[in-house]
């Protein structure tokens, strides 16, 4: 019977368009397409009582098979839309993306990297020295006396009667004079230990960068050529130094530099402390005491030694007012930089 025959057309055809169908408008389409009234099942159905009479209970009950499946197709595609079933198909081209960060070397690194970049260019080797330091390399040999105020607790981490945490990298000449003759031209970058109360100016570790020169005559004045070199490289052309005469049991004549304070070009701020310079570094003339300690002869042999503050420079390179802020590791402080 040829109306069986579309009744099952119909049943074949909505299956198959259902399949490519993903929303519920779409849905909607069909759905008229086929069940509204000029819909091509309603208007089969308007052909049934054109049937034979003997024909029609047959050809309705299966209208009526047909009407019932094609209602729970319909339904049941409904009830699969509306709960997305397949979210892992679904990809929702509108979300922002997802950022994945940069990792970076630490500031005080930068900074660290880059002094020691500016003295390699000007002859200086690289030597690395121990954190942890005997009395005699930290100060003996550097000609403290044995009542120096430096080497009370209240300023050096002891970790035996003779093991300490050293307090400046200045031990590392030592260490090189024993094993080579001059000429020598050494820098030392490394970390620092003191015990002092911590605030925004001062932590409990720092880190020094340490540079010397022995040979025959070397003067103050190489000293500050290369000191004023290596300003003008790191901050500029105008930055500007200041010597103050100083004391260091190890150097004489001894001086501590400052420099005019990059932030507020010397008219009073909070990091220079309204003085318009900064203390950056100590320096001298290495003294006679040193290079009989190490067997060097004081007649022939002079040289100077500086020991720069990493985290001073660094502070007054980024404006950064408290230098706690340097080993908090507040990843959204680290990643400004
Ligand atoms: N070691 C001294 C300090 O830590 C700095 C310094 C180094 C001074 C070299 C003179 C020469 O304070």
């Amino acid at each position: 019977m040829i109306f069986l025959k579309r009744l099952e057309e119909i049943e074949e055809a909505v299956i198959i368009r259902l399949n490519s169908i993903s929303d519920l408008r779409e849905l909607e389409k069909l759905k008229s397409d086929y069940l509204s009234r000029k819909g091509k099942f309603s208007l089969l159905m308007k052909e049934l009582k054109e049937l034979p009479l003997d024909l029609r209970p047959q050809a309705g009950e299966k209208a009526n098979q047909v009407k019932r499946k094609l209602d729970e197709l319909f339904q049941a595609k409904a009830q699969a839309l509306k709960e997305k079933k397949a979210p892992a198909e679904f990809i929702d081209f509108t979300l922002p993306g997802r950022k994945s960060w940069e990792g970076k070397l630490h500031p005080l690194t930068q900074v660290l990297e880059r002094i020691v970049e500016i003295f390699y260019g000007m002859g200086f080797e690289v030597v690395k020295g121990p954190d942890i330091e005997t009395n005699y390399y930290n100060f003996d040999a550097l000609n403290f006396p044995q009542d120096h105020p430096a080497r009370d607790m209240q300023d050096t981490f002891y970790l035996s009667e003779d093991l300490i945490l050293r307090t400046h990298t200045s031990p590392v000449q030592v260490r090189v004079f024993e094993k080579k003759k001059p000429p020598v031209k050494i820098l030392v970058p490394g970390r620092v230990y003191r015990h002092e109360a911590i605030n925004a100016r001062s932590f409990c570790l720092f880190y020094q960068i340490e540079g010397f020169y022995v040979d025959e005559e070397v003067t103050f004045t190489d000293l500050k050529g290369v000191l004023v070199a290596f300003v003008r490289e790191f901050f500029g052309k105008d930055a500007e130094l200041r010597f103050r005469a100083s004391f260091f049991p190890f150097t004489e004549p001894s001086a501590e530099v400052d420099i005019r304070c990059i932030i507020c070009k010397g008219e009073g701020c909070s990091v220079c402390k309204y003085r318009g310079w900064l203390e950056v570094l100590g320096a001298g003339m290495i003294d006679p005491e040193v290079f009989r300690a190490v067997g060097y002869d004081p007649e022939r042999y002079s040289g100077y030694a500086f020991g720069l503050g990493v985290d001073r420079i660094a502070m007054s390179k980024y404006r950064v007012d408290d230098i706690r802020l340097f080993y908090e590791n507040d990843i959204r402080f680290l990643k400004q930089f």
